[in-house]
């Protein structure tokens, strides 16, 4: 038996389920193939950016992960503490819930980081997907695939028969995970390594409520020296579902044959990162995962492209992992429409990993080096020096005395929390994407300078081959975000009463190339105003101008004045961007 679809997509993980929405969404005929009976069935990933929400916003799922999610203002109390009854060593305010910080997430995005467990936020994009025409096979397996100049035909098997059957595919898209077949048969190159720590997630229910109310956090990390026989034992306790389901995480050796798990090994592990075996516990599961520092270097071979962990594969710091897959695969989504569609030319889809595979190193490197960036924490308390646990226990209670040399440990102590925001708040690495590719007509400007650490802050610009920056617009007096007149599949530009004919431009150029292509002109007795006059601060180019935008919300081009021919130079600038 042979399917006939037009994309093939193996997963409905982060990278798979937002691959089938987005499809779904702008209308692309495709199938997707999963392994299992349903989705996730452990709550691994579940800080959501604003980025991501923003995606969801556009996808029109917003509404319903911030319902589910835990909201922004109870994730933000980290604490770092011995166990949850035990000493707290410190607090760092996370996800942007700082004062000093509120204004900068509040001023990039219409969205808010909300905390979404993976088992609620892929019914809900699936299920999305499905309702929109996805055609979803659980129980199927992807088995492999050949590919010819015209199409990819793989090979699957459906689970619960055993029969297998072969699905040709204009383009196959790899969403299978970190233990990639796809990525494997598609002889994809990586760099880097797996499986460089174990670690056992532990999900469990227990009424807490009590232990967090003065410190509601997502996140409470439990330093227990020695506890892991020879060196310091971190875990991490994570809320699930406040306050009553919970995570717990903790490592082991990773050289060593895999520990044997069992309900009262997992209680007494989690009564001791509680600090109380008193606590009625429930344990629901546990699983093993490996921590990686691992990436691919090109994300496409021919017809087939990956995404998600398939290329990208880093520890759980910064909350990056499902984020990032979920940005990859809204890239390549709209991308893979326009070919398809026969609006744009193959070449466009060459952007795919030019665009995301220096996201993916960024990402791999930055959440590695937030494990290390634990090491000063552990080296202010004293950690580092010994591995006999009652002398760590000595050298931690030091910071206690009123010595010289407490108060330099308590200093060190304080730096070290300090580099934290760089995992915690890195507002930057989330938000900064400048897309470098075919896909992106620059404009002859320098690419503007980070003027605070790009790392730790949002830089808005609307330099090609940026985010749109977002800002509040008025319509009918109310409030509509720039990312609400972008997005959707289409493209859009941003202009101003002086600069109309752009917008006139734009409807004849739209209907030439046979692409969605809205415009808008904001201001005074038009249907957008500049409510606050802010688009007038973040637009960078005069009022005559113009932003081009593309579907994923990321600027394509920009003029800073009006042209002598808008439309001679927007036909130029989209055949270029479209590749035809
Ligand atoms: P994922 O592994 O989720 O999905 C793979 C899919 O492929 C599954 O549907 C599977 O069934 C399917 N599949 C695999 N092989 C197949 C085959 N042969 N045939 C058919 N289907 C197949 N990230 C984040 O952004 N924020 C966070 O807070 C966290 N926190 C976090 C905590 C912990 C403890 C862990 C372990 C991980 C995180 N992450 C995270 C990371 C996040 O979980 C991870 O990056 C995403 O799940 C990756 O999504 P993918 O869709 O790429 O793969």
């Amino acid at each position: 038996m042979v399917v006939e679809t037009d994309v093939l997509v193996v997963g409905t993980g982060p990278a798979g389920a937002a691959a089938a929405l987005a499809l779904a969404t702008y209308g692309v005929e495709h199938i997707v193939v999963t392994k299992y009976r349903w989705t996730a069935n452990t709550p691994r990933a579940h800080i959501t950016n604003q980025r991501t929400v923003e995606i969801f916003r556009d996808l029109g799922i917003e509404d319903e992960v911030i319902a589910q999610g835990t909201p922004n203002e109870l994730m933000g109390d980290t604490v770092f503490c011995t166990s949850l009854v035990g000493e707290e060593i410190g607090r760092v305010r996370t996800w942007g819930t700082h004062p000093s910080r509120h204004a900068e997430y509040t001023l990039a995005s219409p969205s808010r980081h909300c905390d979404l467990p993976q088992t609620l936020l892929e019914p809900i994009v699936v299920g999305a997907a499905a309702s929109r025409g996805s055609r979803i096979r659980f129980d199927t397996e992807y088995l492999g695939f050949v590919q010819d100049d015209d199409g990819v035909t793989a090979s699957v098997r459906d689970r619960i028969t055993g029969a297998e059957y072969t699905i040709r595919a204009k383009y196959l898209i790899g969403a299978d995970g970190a233990r990639s077949t796809v990525a494997a048969d598609a002889g994809l190159p990586f760099t880097g390594e797996m499986d460089v720590a174990g670690s056992m997630n532990i999900v469990f229910d227990a009424d807490l409520s009590g232990l967090v109310a003065h410190r509601p956090s997502i996140l409470y990390w439990v330093l227990q020296p020695g506890s892991d026989i020879g060196g310091i034992g971190m875990g991490v306790v994570r809320a699930v579902k406040p306050w009553t389901q919970w995570l717990a995480i903790w490592g082991y050796d990773i050289a060593a044959p895999p520990p044997e798990m069992n309900d009262e090994a997992a209680t007494k592990i989690v009564h001791d990162l509680l600090g109380d075996d008193s606590v009625p516990v429930t344990i629901r599961g546990y699983s093993l995962w490996g921590n990686n520092k691992c990436y691919a270097t090109s994300y496409r071979s021919g017809r087939v492209f990956c995404a998600g962990d398939a290329v990208h594969r880093h520890p759980p710091s910064n909350g990056l992992g499902s984020n990032t897959s979920i940005q990859d695969s809204y890239n390549l989504a709209w991308k893979l429409a326009l070919v398809l569609r026969g609006a744009a030319g193959e070449s466009l889809l060459d952007s795919y990993e030019a665009e995301r595979t220096p996201i993916g190193e960024q990402i791999v490197l930055r959440a590695n080096k937030s494990i290390e960036e634990f090491g000063p924490i552990f080296e202010a308390l004293g950690l580092t020096s010994t591995d006999d646990p009652d002398l760590m226990e000595r050298h931690m209670a030091a910071r206690f005395d009123d010595t010289t040399e407490a108060a330099a440990q308590r200093e060190a102590l304080r730096k070290a929390l300090e580099l934290k925001n760089y995992e915690f708040n890195a507002h930057g690495v989330e938000m900064n994407h400048r897309y470098r590719s075919g896909a992106v007509v620059p404009d002859g400007t320098e690419e503007p300078a980070f003027d605070r650490d790009p790392e730790l802050h949002h830089h808005p610009t609307t330099w090609p081959g940026a985010r749109l920056p977002h800002c509040w617009l008025g319509r009918d007096g109310h409030r509509v975000s720039t990312h609400d007149l972008a997005g959707k599949g289409r493209f859009a530009l941003f202009t101003g009463i002086s600069g109309q004919r752009w917008a006139v431009a734009a409807e004849q150029v739209a209907t030439d190339l046979g692409i969605e292509l809205v415009a808008h002109v904001i201001g005074p007795g038009r249907e957008h105003t500049d409510l606050y006059d802010d688009w007038a601060r973040v637009r960078e180019v005069a009022e005559d101008g113009c932003v081009l935008v593309r579907p994923d919300t990321h600027v394509a081009w920009r003029a800073h004045d009006l042209a002598d021919d808008p439309a001679a130079a927007l036909t130029d600038v989209l055949r270029r961007v479209l590749h035809r």
